[in-house]
Parts: structure tokens; sequence; C-alpha cells
């Protein structure tokens, strides 16, 4: 995978063990893999069981719990979390009072079957029953396995609030929706994370302003689906329907919600993400234009560039819509970030239509990307009706065409903001020099720069002198 940016799955986090400093009773250590819903469930998580007197460690030696927050988007990313595994055999056999417990989309997907498959293994929690966390750990303490993998029509953790200690002190995700209902025929999400449901708009405006008071500067509304936000007092989407006229009448969708967010906090930048264009709105694209704070990025995944394709994946758009919508971005915030993900090899991918996503990525030039080859995931309506019939080495070929092409896109994106001054939010310390410092512009590009007096968490004028396809780098002008 090509990675850059805000990143849906953040290679450089992967696997990060999350830090609570207070002091505790009992030890949990927790891990995440996957996307950035993930990693924000597990700051729930840790909130849920410091409630119950667990605090965090960084080492699974001490843990009387240990977590892993996993992932099933790809047959790549469970292989990562059994090989994991593994390496607790040993913490198990030195203290075999430790119980660890699989959580997230995996727990969900396998369900019990993992405790089989998995000997370790005392508790699977699906990714709606975290609250139910204290009562499995006492059943596992009293040596029965633990199992929660009930999906909820309500669950959005809309109360929970979550430890903040995994980060840098300067971002911060925000969940706002859970669930996915476009069934994309390649996705395993849908049986994962169930259906969508939207959290009351209201905590997650006294979130952010929590997160103001508490000195952050960005935070990231988080949904599968953020464009579909609907919120009307609680309970499913596709139950929307039948809610009283009056719910109806003041239900909140995601422009507003965005709108109100951005003057609640009008000190802190707004991101938000995913968005599918089968669902994002013109109203979303004029109030991201409307609001400085709000930033100038767009995560739009496409998955192809062939309509034929695009209609087996059951995406909801075609290349012509998915093109319209680029344009409608471009008119309404002509400087936007835009990104994608991409799937080579999807089952009947001819090289006519591998070439049709190449083309779409030369109209569109994406300012980044996230591409990956597919991989059957079971129980999806593709794994029941197409055969993988695109052999590994073809789709291996795609996927290094396409990483080519967009790392060229990447470099010319990046090279238009040579010579201009951009805003840029300080998140740490570059990665490449203790000199320099890293954060981000609106588009959502990395911006390398001398340190100087700045520090994280200020908003700084930098003007851009050079770059790679990875990164700007610039100067502070004052
Ligand atoms: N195989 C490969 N990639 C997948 N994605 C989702 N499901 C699969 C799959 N079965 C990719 C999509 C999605 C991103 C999060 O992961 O591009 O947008
Ligand atoms: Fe992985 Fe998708 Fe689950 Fe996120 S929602 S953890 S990407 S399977």
């Amino acid at each position: 995978m090509y990675h850059h940016g805000n990143k849906v799955i953040d290679e450089h986090r992967q696997g990060e063990a999350l830090m609570l400093t207070h002091e505790g009773k009992k030890k949990l250590y927790i891990e995440s893999y996957g996307c950035q819903m993930n990693f924000s469930d597990s700051e729930i998580v840790a909130s849920i069981l410091s409630k119950e007197g667990y605090a965090t460690t960084k080492n699974p030696e001490e843990a009387d719990l240990v977590l892993l927050n996993t992932c099933s988007i790809r047959e790549k990313a469970e292989q990562t979390v059994r090989n994991r595994l593994s390496h607790f055999h040993a913490i198990k056999k030195q203290n075999p009072d430790v119980k660890i417990g699989i959580l997230g989309c995996m727990a969900e997907r396998i369900k019990e079957k993992l405790l089989e498959e998995e000997k370790l293994v005392d508790i699977v929690v699906g990714p709606d029953a975290y609250r139910d966390l204290p009562n499995l750990i006492k059943e596992a303490e009293d040596g029965r396995k633990a199992v929660n993998v009930l999906l909820s029509k309500e669950e959005t953790y809309g109360d929970v609030n979550p430890v903040r200690l995994g980060g840098n002190g300067v971002t911060a995700f925000i969940s706002i929706m859970r669930g996915c209902d476009n069934m994309c025929t390649f996705c395993v999400v849908p049986f994962t994370r169930g259906r969508e449901r939207s959290r009351n708009p209201q905590s997650i405006i006294d979130e952010a302003k929590m997160l103001q008071d508490a000195g952050y500067k960005e935070i990231t509304l988080l949904g599968q689906n953020v464009d579909s936000y609907l919120w009307y007092g609680g309970g499913l989407k596709k139950d929307f329907a039948k809610a009283s006229e009056i719910a109806k009448a003041s239900a909140v969708r995601f422009a507003q919600l965005l709108r109100s967010v951005a003057e609640a906090v009008p000190g802190m930048r707004i991101r938000f993400s995913t968005s599918n264009p089968q669902d994002m709105t013109e109203d979303v694209l004029h109030t991201i234009a409307a609001y400085d704070n709000i930033c100038k990025y767009i995560h739009l995944p496409v998955q192809s560039g062939s309509s034929r394709i695009l209609k087996a994946m059951n995406r909801g758009h075609n290349r012509e819509q998915y093109i319209e919508l680029v344009d409608k971005i471009r008119k309404i915030i002509p400087d936007c970030g835009l990104s994608h993900d991409m799937i080579t090899g999807f089952p009947g991918e001819t090289e006519e239509d591998h070439q049709d996503t190449l083309s779409l990525m030369e109209y569109v030039k994406y300012d980044f990307g996230y591409m990956f080859k597919y991989s059957e995931r079971p129980g999806t309506y593709a794994a029941r009706h197409f055969k993988d019939d695109v052999p590994d080495e073809v789709k291996t070929r795609r996927l290094t065409e396409i990483i080519d092409l967009q790392q060229k896109h990447s470099l010319y994106r990046n090279q238009q903001h040579i010579g201009k001054i951009e805003e840029v939010l300080i998140e740490g310390i570059s990665k490449r020099s203790n000199e320099h410092w890293f954060g981000r512009n609106t588009q959502n590009t990395v911006v390398v720069f001398p340190k100087e007096n700045a520090k994280p968490g200020d908003l700084v004028k930098v003007k851009i002198l050079e770059c790679t396809s990875a990164t700007l780098l610039g100067q502070i002008v004052h």
C-alpha cells in the first residue's frame, strides 16, 4: 500500500499500544490494528475499563489483560493479528492468569470459532459489545470462555468519554457514526460493524469543546460513511422512514453537523473521514467552502475507474457520476485536496477495466491514495457470487502500475504548492530530523520545516520551497 496523509489504515500505527498514565490496580495492554475507527474504539475501551480500575501499560509482560483490537478488511490484516497472537504464548506461559481478548472486526467475523482456532484466546468481543467487557472479563476470570458479538441498533458509545493518550495532544478523533449500509460486494464491514447509526450531535459538540479546552487543535469526525450521518433521535438509518414526522422534520444531516461543529469550536481545525461518493451532497461541499476552519481535503474512495466493475462492486456510482462529483468539488472548493482508495484485480477485471482505472486517476490527479489488491472475504456478495479469477501476479502488476502513477501525481500536486505560503498545524518532530517540525496544510499534505521558536499545536505560516512526492519542505515566515 502507498501511504500518506490522513490514512485510512495507518501502517505506522498498526499494533500501536495505547497508554493510560494514571494508576490502577490492574493492568491493561491494548493493541490496535486497522482503520482510524479501530484506534478510536480502543480509546473507548480504555475508558470503559479505566472505570473498572484498569490502568494501561506498554509492557504486555506485566498485564493482567491483553486486548487486540483487530481488522478483517483483507486477509493480510487477519494474518497479521494471528501471527501477533503467537507472541503472547510466552507471556501466558509465564503468567497463566493473564486473559487474552480479541476485539473488533475479526471477533465479529469469526465469532466463537476464534476460541477453537486460537486456543490462547479467552475473550471475543465485537465492536458493539464493549460495554459488556467488565462482565466478560469476570467470566473469563472464573475460567469460562467469554463471547459477545451482538451487533446493536443503538450503540454509538455517545456518552463514553474516550481517553486520549495514544496521540500527540494536537489532533484527535471523534466518532460520529457507526456501521455501513452501502453493501459494496467486496467489503466485510457491513458484517463486522453492522448497520448505520449516528451519534447524538450534542454529544459530538460537547466532545469537540472538551478537546478544545484540553488544548487540542484539530479534530477528525470519524465514521465508515460520514456523509450518511443522520440523527433523528437515535436508531438505525434504515428505520428513518418509520420515524415520527417531528423526528423527521428535526433530523440532523452531515452538512448541518459540520456547520454546528465548525461554529462551536472556531479555533479548531476540522477534518472528516470517510466520504462515499454516492452519499456526498452538494451542501456538504458548500459548508466546507464556507468555513475557514474546515480543512479543504476529501478522502473520496472510488475503488475502480471502470463503470462495469463499479456496478459489480455495487458502488452506487459509475465512472461518469464520480467524475461529475470531482468536477463539482473543484468548482466549489478550488484548492481541495483529494485522495482515493483503489482495488486492483476485482473478479472479472480485464486489462481494459484496469486502463479505465489508470485514466480516471489521470483525470483526477489525486494528491494521494491507498491502493490494494483485491482480497476475497468470506461471506461477502463477491465471495458468494464471483470467482476470484485475476491471477495474483496480474493483481500485483496492476497494483504496481497504479502506485507508480499515484506517485507521479503526488509529485505533480506537491509541486503546485512550491512558492506558496500555507498554514500548517505543527503535530510533532519530523521523522527525518530532530531540528525540523512536521505538520499538515489544509489539504492534508505533510510539511516539514526548521523548528525556529514554534511548537507542536501552533498554526504557522510556512513558505513551501521544495518537495518530494510525499512531503513539502519549507520555512516559517513571520
Ligand atoms: N480487498 C481489498 N481491499 C479492500 N478494501 C475493502 N475491502 C477490500 C477487499 N476485500 C479497501 C477499499 C476500502 C479500504 C478501506 O479497503 O479500498 O475503501
Ligand atoms: Fe478493518 Fe474495516 Fe473493521 Fe476498520 S471497519 S477495522 S478497516 S474491517
